[in-house]
């Protein structure tokens, strides 16, 4: 039996922010993972280029069932914090837009620098081995397929169930089950939405076509672009407003968020009278997007041709296009998980349970869901440098 200060189950973006917090402060950890590569989700991020932080952090920014509780970690470990360790590593990195911050090369440098910072609190690692069990007691063990660990603290940072094929699991959850911590249903996030079968075939013959759009939920509007698919809707607007969607709710479309006057095609019929109106919304959306529409939504003709009540019904319909979304497209094709470990379990300093001494829970595990644009990863480091100080 290996005997250690802190286990880490689980080497992805918080486990190592917490391993190599621990082992600088001169505690004797142990990262287990049943994948042989470490940080999957931080290489395949960002389309390989790992959207690591965003400038604009802020709590308001995070999904959780108590709002207040992200903001002890984030605000003990910010975005200053963890770009000063890109910068210390050398890493180049650019602004892309909204403060979303990439690496220019490769995502691998940001795995690069946290294994560096591991090496150098010496932190073990177990990697490759599922693990058969887990027990809590004086000391936690934890037994793998060939190791026996056990420490006086346990770290549960194996993530969420997004993205199966990366090695993600539901196993924080089942441990939480284990230990009697409370889960707040979890659910596909930052996911592409699929239409109900009457809308279908108008989002394929759309498909591929981006437009800057406000898409809005019940709970947030997100304005940004808008990216039709054969089955639905996905694009950053969309994937945002994903994550406060529930199912049977409408997601409501504003097309022409730049055009303000409700007499905009009204003041266009004086001007071009003898002009179709699919023409005139080509100038304001994709002429792909203007002719579909008015294939399958508003009908076409000129626009002396139409009355001017008529016209401002069309511009309203177009500001707010009310679709009702099936489902997401599920855990597959999600880009986190919203809920998880519910956050009244854990002490928001140290990310320990109140009923479990000793057992601390961070990342994605945890019922905190960072937008769209490096929020996730900084929660990661956030959670993860709050757990792994007070260990
Ligand atoms: P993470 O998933 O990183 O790590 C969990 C670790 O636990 C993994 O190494 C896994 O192998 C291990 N594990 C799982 N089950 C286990 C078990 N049963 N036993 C042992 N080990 C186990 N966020 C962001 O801010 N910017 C971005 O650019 C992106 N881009 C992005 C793209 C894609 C395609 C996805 C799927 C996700 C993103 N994200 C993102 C989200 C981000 O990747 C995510 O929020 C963090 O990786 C979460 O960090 P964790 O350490 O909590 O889990």
């Amino acid at each position: 039996m290996r005997q250690a200060d802190v286990i880490v189950l689980g080497g992805g973006a918080a486990g190592l922010m917490c391993a190599l917090t621990a082992g600088q402060a001169g505690a004797d950890v142990v990262v287990i993972d049943h994948a042989k590569k470490l940080g999957t989700k931080i290489l395949i991020a960002g389309g390989g280029r790992c959207n690591f932080t965003n400038l604009e952090v802020a709590p308001e920014r995070f999904i959780c069932a108590n709002p207040h509780f992200p903001k002890s970690a984030l605000s003990r470990y910010t975005q200053w914090d963890f770009i000063d360790l890109v910068q210390r590593h050398g890493v180049p990195y650019h602004e892309k837009k909204l403060g979303q911050l990439f690496c220019d090369d490769t995502a691998q440098r940001i795995l690069d620098l946290l294994l560096a910072e591991c090496a150098a609190g010496g932190v073990d690692f177990i990697t490759g081995e599922a693990v058969t069990a887990v027990e809590g007691g004086e000391r936690f063990r934890v037994a793998t397929e060939q190791h026996h660990v056990a420490a006086p603290r346990l770290v549960i940072a194996t993530g969420a169930p997004s993205v199966p094929k990366t090695g993600a699991t539901g196993f924080a959850y089942d441990l939480a089950r284990q230990f009697g911590l409370g889960i707040v249903e979890p659910r596909p996030g930052l996911v592409p939405l699929r239409l109900a079968e009457d809308t279908r075939p108008l989002a394929k013959s759309l498909s591929g076509v981006a437009v800057p759009s406000e898409a809005r939920s019940e709970r947030m509007a997100f304005h940004e672009n808008v990216l039709f698919t054969h089955r639905g809707v996905s694009g950053p607007a969309v994937l945002q407003a994903s994550s406060y969607w529930r199912p049977g709710e409408p997601l409501t479309l504003d097309l022409l968020p730049d055009v303000g006057d409700p007499d905009h095609l009204v003041a266009r019929k004086r001007a071009r009278p003898r002009a179709e109106l699919k023409t005139v919304l080509g100038e304001v959306l994709p002429n792909r997007m203007a002719e579909r529409l008015c294939d399958h939504l508003l009908g076409n003709a000129r626009l002396g041709q139409l009355k001017d009540k008529e016209l401002r019904r069309t511009l309203a319909r177009l500001k707010q296009w009310t679709l009702t979304p099936e489902a997401t497209e599920g855990y597959a094709k999600a880009e986190v998980t919203v809920g998880g470990i519910a956050t009244d379990e854990l002490n928001q300093r140290t990310m320990e349970a109140h009923k479990v001494p000793g057992l601390h829970v961070i990342g994605e595990a945890v019922d905190v869901t960072g937008w769209l644009g490096g929020y996730n990863f900084q929660w990661a480091w956030s959670s993860g440098w709050a757990a792994g100080h007070a260990a």
